[in-house]
């Protein structure tokens, strides 16, 4: 008996051994893996409110950058080309401008609004809630960020209705906004909505959603 329980250890072992000698040097060390858990590792050691704080300072550098493209391309636009060239411009260049900036963070930077030009600008999801906060007291209200999803953030902030330069696209038809030009923005945008402002209103938000992957990077 005790020498049948030791040819039975005895094979076991054999088989371990050659399991570990044998198969082990051909599988090569998986080292994605093992820094995809020291990632997770390091996530875990951060709290929500380290990554909630670093996403609004990653978000706001952003929207700095954006809205600062957009006014310089749109007063340009208007300068150089008149309000129907940059009618035009804008159809063709608005969201072309950040497209880098979006690819290199890897967050998505879009304005929406409940009366669309672009009916891609609608609103849709948790921002119709966030969007009716802004209604209520547009002055008021400054950007903040929030959590979308357990990987991401984000980051809204008003959008008003700033300078007279912005009725000549969005006021009233026939006033601010010239018929003809009106014309053409429904030849571009047949489902246009966003005519009929006046200064101070509240225009649309910005929206930025910035995964949690990318704050982690940069803490
Ligand atoms: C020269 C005309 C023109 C001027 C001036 C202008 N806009 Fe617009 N605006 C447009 C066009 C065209 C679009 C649609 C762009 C697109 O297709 O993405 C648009 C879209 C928008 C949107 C996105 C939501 C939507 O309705 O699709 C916001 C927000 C907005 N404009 C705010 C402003 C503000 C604020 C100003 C003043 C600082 C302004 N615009 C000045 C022509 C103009």
């Amino acid at each position: 008996m005790r020498t049948l329980k030791n040819i039975l250890f005895l094979i076991i072992l054999i088989v371990t051994c050659g399991y570990w000698l044998g198969c082990k040097p051909d599988k090569p060390v998986d080292r994605e893996a093992i820094k995809k858990e020291m990632e997770g590792r390091e996530i875990k050691r951060l709290t929500d409110a380290e990554i909630m704080a670093k996403g609004e300072e990653i978000a706001k550098q952003s929207l700095n950058i954006t809205q600062q493209t957009f006014q310089q391309a749109l007063t340009t636009a208007v300068e150089e080309q008149g309000v129907a060239g940059a009618i035009t411009y804008c159809n063709t260049n608005a969201m072309e401008m950040v497209k880098k900036l979006e690819d290199s963070l890897g967050i998505s930077i879009k304005r929406v609004t409940n009366k669309p030009r672009n009916p891609a600008d609608s609103l849709s999801g948790i921002e119709k809630e966030i969007w009716e906060a802004y209604e209520y007291a547009p002055a008021s209200a400054s950007g903040q960020i929030q959590e979308l999803s357990s990987t991401e953030l984000i980051y809204t902030k008003p959008i008003l209705i700033s300078a007279g330069l912005c009725l000549n696209c969005h006021g009233r038809v026939g006033e601010e906004l010239a018929t003809e030009n009106h014309q053409l923005i429904t030849e571009l945008y047949p489902a246009d909505q966003a005519t009929g402002y006046q200064l101070g209103d509240l225009r649309g938000m910005w929206r930025l959603v910035v995964p949690k992957k990318t704050v982690v990077k940069e803490l």
